[in-house]
């Protein structure tokens, strides 16, 4: 069994029925449900509030953990605490006194983790990394599901991997987009520990729990080591 954690993201879920398809996801063995939060200012589109988040706290028991793609963060987060909020992404880009929002989250008894976008350096993670529980590696540039795997995102997984192991090695490295069952294997052999997923869980055809499973198996693979390696995208990543 894996130890890899799986966020399902529920951007890419029905709004009109998100009660059933993230029962699905927790009853298939999701570790947190993940919420994307936009306010069409920090990135090009806007999604929910923490009206959701009240919502979802009813029909849940999972972690639901907030990944925050709006200006001034600071400003939200006794509203999405008192909403049901178990933990929140804040993003490196356009925070330039990252540590307020940190504490902030800190200081309500909530786990705190930095995002950075797929342009940005790992090496920003220096002076933050002591201080947070979770890094968030977005593997896409923020503010869409269904997009396309960044490639040149996996070194860096790797880059801020050996900065956790260095400095705070209980922080998880979690990845943010286009990930599924092919991207899936690459990220963790690079060093993720924990896999958000929208399309590839909410968005497949055959279903919530044979996506979860899908992944699963993909994931186990890698453990095994009878996952079908691309070699050539490794080589040009590695
Ligand atoms: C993108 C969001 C992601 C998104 C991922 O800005 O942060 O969490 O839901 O969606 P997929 O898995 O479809 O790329
Ligand atoms: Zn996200």
């Amino acid at each position: 069994m894996s130890m890899v954690r799986l966020a399902p993201s529920i951007l890419a879920a029905d709004f009109a029925r998100l009660g059933q398809p993230v029962a699905e996801a927790a009853e298939a063995g999701g570790d947190r449900i993940h919420v994307d939060v936009m306010d069409r200012h920090f990135v090009p589109n806007r999604s929910m509030g923490a009206v959701v988040v009240q919502s979802l706290r009813r029909v849940t028991h999972l972690p639901l953990e907030i990944h925050l793609m709006i200006s001034d963060p600071d400003l939200c987060f006794e509203e999405f605490v008192a909403a049901g909020s178990d933990s929140f992404l804040a993003h490196w880009e356009g925070n330039t006194t990252l540590h307020r929002p940190v504490q902030q989250i800190r200081t309500l008894g909530k786990r705190a983790g930095v995002a950075i976008n797929p342009a940005t350096s790992a090496a920003v993670l220096e002076e933050i990394v002591q201080d947070v529980d979770q890094v968030l590696v977005m593997t896409v540039n923020p503010g869409f599901r269904h997009q396309q795997f960044v490639r040149t995102t996996l070194p860096k997984i790797g880059r801020v991997r050996e900065l956790i192991e260095c400095g705070q090695p209980e922080c998880e490295v979690e990845v943010d987009g286009g990930i599924d069952a092919g991207t899936a294997p690459l990220v963790v052999r690079a060093g993720a520990t924990v896999l958000v997923a929208g399309s590839a869980i909410f968005g497949d055809p055959r279903g919530v729990t044979a996506a979860m499973e899908g992944l699963r198996t993909a994931l186990n693979q890698v453990e095994d080591g009878t996952e079908l390696v691309e070699r050539p995208a490794l080589q040009r990543s590695q």
